[in-house]
């Protein structure tokens, strides 16, 4: 199939399980990215990624963009042959990754100007150049060009930053132009504010786009409100379309997304908390750092198949993790995602199933137990 195309297999309640055909590969849905921000996901190699159950994965335009440059990854075949990762890309567009990392930022209607948090340098995006450089990348997703305010912030300012994103929208689909294969997903913004989320949603299937992202979440309103606004959000998006939520999250901010309507998350959580020693597990997460662990000879997660849990001790993680060894980055990278990717094909069995609920249940008493 050379078409991009989302079929929707089954609900269950809310929750929707599905699959986008690519030119690229099939993604599952719902769908966790692993995040490839600077083109690797940080201490795996991309045959292991794959290996956890990925078949997607996220890069970053603001970080390409200044190191190595589109254009020189474009000049050495594209990013899927730079990092040796052939099935899809999701790129985001920058806009956000300017807010939280650039220096001395300036915003117009034309778009952003920046300085380099690596060297300094001053760069411009615009949705324009944002088009270019994903077009550059190869990306298969590409995210539309937009500006998100941090919450809390009064509605008005809330209000003018959505209808600036929704111009930006409208721009980043004219210079996207006509692509096969290669889809283009605009985001929703809003903050908070129901009417706001509603009028950003008309305004693009205005435009009219092959996904629909929820954008501006996960921002420090905490979990709570972020239920609250994924329970109308995600309906005020087309049904026949994945619907993306940009950010999140820890396990069980995934697990109430997916039962909201959710399809597709991203977060860097499982590759981070690889290198910082925490561990996802179904009882909750165990701090591999921690001294009771030190002569532990039980694996990290006996129900777990990944290499850290098959071949390794917890004491053996605890101490290549205390003696700062490459391989435990490597190790409990790999369980954290593998972790993750479970977790998917879990709910999505469970949504195909038509048992939802009861996994949901299944999963909360199951951390309740705490048994780590
Ligand atoms: N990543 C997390 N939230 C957002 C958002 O609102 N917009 C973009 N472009 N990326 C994000
Ligand atoms: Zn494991």
């Amino acid at each position: 199939m050379s078409k991009f195309q989302f079929d929707l297999h089954k609900t269950d309640g809310r929750a929707r399980t599905g699959t986008i055909h690519t030119p690229r590969g099939e993604i599952r849905t719902p769908a966790f990215m692993p995040v490839g921000t600077a083109a690797t996901v940080k201490a795996m190699l991309p045959e292991s990624v794959r290996a956890t159950g990925a078949d997607i994965l996220l890069g970053n335009t603001y970080h390409l963009m200044l190191r190595p440059t589109a254009e020189r990854i474009d000049r050495l075949g594209g990013l899927h042959r730079f990092m040796n990762w052939e099935r899809p890309i999701l790129t985001d567009s920058g806009g956000f990754q300017v807010m939280s990392l650039a220096g001395l930022r300036k915003l117009t209607e034309h778009g952003v100007t920046f300085k380099s948090h690596i060297d300094g340098s001053k760069h411009e995006l615009t949705p324009e150049r944002s088009m270019e450089i994903q077009r550059l990348l190869g990306s298969d997703i590409v995210m539309c060009f937009d500006e998100c305010p941090a919450l809390p912030a009064d509605k008005n300012r809330i209000a003018e930053s959505m209808e600036l994103s929704m111009r930006w929208a409208k721009r980043s689909r004219e210079a996207f132009g006509d692509r096969p294969g290669h889809a283009l997903f605009g985001i929703q913004q809003g903050g908070l504010e129901e009417d706001l989320r509603g009028q950003s949603a008309q305004a693009l299937q205005d435009i009219g786009f092959e996904g629909y992202a929820v954008g501006g979440l996960a921002v420090g309103e905490g979990q709570e409100a972020m239920f609250g606004c994924l329970d109308y959000a995600p309906e005020q998006l087309p049904v026949d379309k994945p619907r993306y939520l940009m950010g999140v999250g820890k396990p069980d901010d995934i697990v109430g997304a997916v039962k909201r309507g959710i399809d597709m998350m991203d977060c860097v959580l499982p590759s981070r908390s690889g290198r910082t020693g925490q561990c996802f597990t179904r009882h909750g997460v165990v701090n591999i750092k921690n001294a009771r662990h030190s002569d532990d000879p039980r694996p990290l997660d006996a129900a777990c198949t990944c290499p850290a849990c098959s071949n390794y001790s917890r004491a053996y993680l605890h101490h290549v993790f205390r003696a700062q060894e490459m391989i435990s980055g490597m190790l409990l990278t790999w369980h954290n995602l593998h972790y993750f990717q479970e977790l998917m094909s879990d709910m999505r069995a469970a949504i195909a199933a038509g048992t939802f609920a009861q996994f949901e249940a299944k999963f909360h008493a199951d951390r309740a137990q705490g048994d780590i």
